[in-house]
C-alpha cells in the first residue's frame, strides 16, 4: 500500500522543514503513538532541546516519487517531503525531483544508511523499471536547530480573504475590516498559506453566520473551523484522522479565544454520530479522492441551503471530483483555482 494511501496527511513536519509548508507523508507508526480517541494534551507541544537531524535525500524520476517515499518511510526517519528544501536551492534536473526525509543525527547509523541503499537498489528489480536502476540516497547533516520554532525568523503576519493572520508577538495593527487571526504554525497543517487553505478561508470568511454551526472534515491544526468561530459561529466540530493535530487545533481554538464553541475528534469521517447533522457550513480541505468518495456523506450532514468550502482537490480532477459533488446533490457556485489547487464552493438546495 502507498504511504499516501496510509495516512493521507498533508501536512508541516515537526522536524526539519516544518518552516516550509510541504507535502507531506507523515508516517504513521512514528507518530505520537497516541490511540485514536485518546487526544495529547496541549502541554505535549513543549520542547525539549533540539537534536541535530541528517537530512536523507534520493534524487527520483518524478513518476516514482511516492514509491520512493514508502522506501523511506523506515523507522527512525520522521516523515517524507517532495521538492527541492528551499527555493534557493538548484531546481533538480527535468523529469526529476527529490524525496527527502528526516532522521535525529543520533540514530542515524550505517545500519540504517545501508537499508536505505538496499530498499533503493530493489527497486529496478521489483518494479521492472529501468529508469530506476540506480538510485541512491544522499546523507546530508543539518545544522543543529530548534526546527519547531525556527519559523519565527521568517515567519510574518500576512492577509488571506479578510483575515489578518498574526503570531503573539505582532505589534501592528490589522485593518479596522480585518478579523485577526492569531496563528503560529506548528506540526499539523493549517499555517493559511497553501492555496487549498487560502480558498477555504475565502469561502468561511464569505459564507459563514452568526449562529452557524460549522464541520471541518480534516482540520489540521484547526484554522478553518476557528476562522468559522471568529465569524460568528457558534459551534464547530473539526476531525482529523491525525490525532498530532489536534493539540494544535486546541491550541489554536484557545489562543483565539473560541475554545468554547469548537470541539474536536481524533478520526476519519466515521467518528461522525447520528446527531452530527444540521449543519449550516461543512469545510472538507482533502484530496478528492477523499472528496469524492465522502462527497454524498458531507451532503448529508449538512441543512438544506447550508454552504460547503471544499478544496485540496487538484484541478486536473476537477471533472470527476465535481461531478461525484453533484451526484451527492451538492450545488457548485463557484471554482477558483490557486496554482495546481480548485477551491469549490456553493450549497445543498433547500428542495434536496
Ligand atoms: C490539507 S490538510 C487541511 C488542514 C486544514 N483544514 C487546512 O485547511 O489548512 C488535510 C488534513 O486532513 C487530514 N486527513 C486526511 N485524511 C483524512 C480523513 N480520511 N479523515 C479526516 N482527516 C483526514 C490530514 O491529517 C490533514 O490534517
Amino acid at each position: 500500500m502507498r504511504i499516501v494511501d496510509r495516512v493521507r496527511a498533508l501536512g508541516l513536519a515537526s522536524g526539519p522543514g516544518a518552516e516550509r509548508e510541504v507535502l507531506l507523508a507523515r508516517i504513521p507508526s512514528l507518530r505520537t503513538g497516541a490511540a485514536v480517541g485518546a487526544v495529547p494534551t496541549v502541554a505535549r507541544l513543549e520542547r525539549t532541546a533540539p537534536p541535530a537531524w541528517t537530512e536523507i535525500r534520493v534524487l527520483a524520476p518524478e513518476g516514482w516519487l511516492e514509491l520512493i517515499a514508502d522506501v523511506l518511510a523506515l523507522s527512525p526517519c520522521t516523515s517524507v517531503a517532495f521538492g527541492r528544501p528551499s527555493l534557493a536551492s538548484d531546481a533538480p534536473p527535468p523529469g526529476l525531483d527529490y524525496v527527502r526525509t528526516f532522521v535525529p543525527e543520533a540514530r542515524d547509523n550505517p545500519e540504517l544508511r545501508a537499508e536505505v541503499q538496499r530498499r533503493l537498489a530493489e527497486l529496478c528489480e521489483s518494479t521492472g523499471a529501468e529508469e530506476l536502476r540506480g538510485l541512491s540516497a544522499k546523507f546530508l547533516p543539518l545544522p543543529p536547530e530548534d526546527y519547531a520554532n525556527s519559523w519565527k525568523k521568517t515567519w510574518r503576519p500576512f492577509r488571506v480573504a479578510g483575515f489578518a493572520i498574526v503570531h503573539h508577538d505582532y505589534a501592528g495593527r490589522p485593518r479596522a475590516t480585518d478579523q485577526r487571526l492569531l496563528l503560529e504554525p506548528g506540526g499539523a497543517f493549517g499555517t493559511g498559506r497553501h492555496p487549498s487553505t487560502r480558498g477555504c478561508l475565502r469561502v468561511v470568511r464569505e459564507r459563514a453566520r452568526s449562529g452557524d454551526r460549522v464541520l471541518d472534515a480534516g482540520c489540521g491544526n484547526g484554522i478553518l473551523a476557528v476562522a468559522a468561530a471568529l465569524c460568528g459561529a457558534e459551534a464547530t466540530l473539526g476531525f482529523d484522522i491525525d490525532s498530532a493535530a489536534i493539540p494544535y487545533a486546541e491550541t489554536l481554538a484557545h489562543d483565539n479565544g473560541v475554545a468554547k464553541r469548537c470541539v474536536w475528534r481524533v478520526g476519519g469521517f466515521e467518528c461522525l454520530e447520528v446527531a452530527d447533522t444540521g449543519f449550516d457550513g461543512v469545510c472538507a480541505n482533502l484530496f478528492a479522492d477523499l472528496i469524492q468518495s465522502h462527497a454524498a456523506e458531507m451532503a448529508r450532514r449538512l441543512r438544506p441551503g447550508g454552504w460547503f468550502a471544499i478544496s485540496g482537490c487538484r484541478s486536473d480532477l476537477r471533472v470527476s471530483t465535481l461531478a461525484a459533488l453533484a451526484a451527492a446533490g451538492l450545488q457548485l457556485q463557484e471554482c477558483r483555482t490557486r496554482g495546481r489547487w480548485d477551491t469549490y464552493a456553493g450549497i445543498l438546495p433547500a428542495d434536496c
